[in-house]
């Protein structure tokens, strides 16, 4: 299938146009390289188009005969969406519409879109189903169900299928070690404290130590980069046997606190992580788990990387990695 990975030049989009590729598909990226690496795009053809141009995004569809779209594209920093919301609606929420009006144009009809875990606000119970209340609490939150409800209408008026994949907290790395999380700044946990760990970042601050959970950290449920993008991959043949249109909640289905990472990191590198414990970060849930049924059920797909230990060795490995090739080049 010609497929086109938008922002496949970002963190999960990189990892997903591999898995694409090694599966047979042949792979287009689109990505304004605003956030996203040029060495990370390896698995098939750069087309450097902004989202803010509807009119190159339709020459791209044409010029790939792109059967279906893949779109991770977005800015995704809930804390920045606060001070910046006028940006979040424009570049996730006005450029998503260029594309959805694109697709509509040049007849694609099949789109994966990347929507988040923050669409639901604080839950009123955990785990959290697809049908959990969506009341999100950032601008970064809403742009994402914006963008699910603006799905909704492109099916029913246009009938563009979709599925949307709500992400809980990405992490990991490609396990051969040729691609990782680098964000900047960086703003994860896991980076955050593999690089307090190897002294490359100061002290890890723990953002609360108070929430009602066994510990007082707060709670997420990490899944591996790697397991996110298969699902991709499992949701296009769902979308091409004729699957419904739906939003799928992908996690394990697992939760570890804050410090239960910080020991992780401690085993898995041999280190110990500096720490200093601090308050709340403004806007964090206490808990936030996945239950991911519906995704094993509907789209036949399984966590293989899915223990904390696999997601911290894989991340540290890969950091590991980088280093050397800065040391050889
Ligand atoms: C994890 C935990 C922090 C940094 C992210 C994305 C969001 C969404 C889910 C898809 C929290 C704590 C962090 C630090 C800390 N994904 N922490 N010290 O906020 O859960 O959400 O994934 O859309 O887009 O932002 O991830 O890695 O920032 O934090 O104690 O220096 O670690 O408070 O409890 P978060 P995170």
């Amino acid at each position: 299938m010609n497929v086109l990975v938008v922002g496949g030049a970002g963190y999960i989009g990189s990892h997903t146009a591999k898995q694409l590729s090694r599966a047979g598909h042949t792979v287009t990226v689109l990505d304004n390289l605003s956030t996203g690496h040029e060495w990370a795009v390896k698995w098939g053809l750069l087309e450097r188009v902004d989202l803010a141009n509807q009119q190159q995004i339709e020459r791209v569809l044409e010029a790939h005969n792109i059967e279906a779209v893949i779109h991770f594209a977005g800015s995704a920093y809930v804390g920045e969406s606060m001070q910046k919301p006028a940006h979040y609606f424009n570049n996730n929420v006005t450029n998503s519409l260029n594309l959805l009006e694109a697709m509509h144009i040049t007849g694609v009809r099949n789109i994966v879109f990347s929507s988040s875990c923050t669409t639901y606000g604080i839950p009123t119970q955990v785990p959290i189903a697809e049908d959990a209340p969506q009341n999100p609490i950032s601008p970064y939150g809403e742009s994402k169900f914006m963008v699910e409800k603006m799905l909704h209408w492109f099916h029913e008026c246009h009938g563009i299928k979709w599925v949307a994949l709500r992400y809980f907290n990405a992490s990991g790395a490609d396990p051969e070690g040729e691609i990782g999380e680098q964000h900047d700044p960086e703003t994860h946990l896991i980076p955050l404290v593999i690089g307090a760990a190897l002294g490359k970042r100061p002290p890890i601050q723990v953002f609360g130590t108070d929430y009602p959970t066994p510990n007082g950290t707060a709670i997420r449920d990490y899944i591996h980069v790697n397991d996110l993008a298969s699902v991709h991959i499992k949701a296009l043949e769902y979308l091409f046997n004729d699957g419904t249109p739906a939003a799928f909640n992908l996690g394990t289905g697992m939760g570890h606190s804050v410090l239960e990472v910080i020991k992780m990191v401690e085993k898995v590198s041999g280190k110990k992580v500096p720490h200093v414990l601090s308050n709340r970060r403004a806007g964090d849930p206490a808990i936030l788990i996945s239950n991911p049924n519906a995704a094993k059920t509907s789209l036949q797909w399984k966590p293989i990387f899915a223990s904390l230990e696999i997601i911290v060795k894989t991340a540290l490995e890969r950091e590991y990695q980088s280093q050397e090739s800065v040391l050889v080049n």
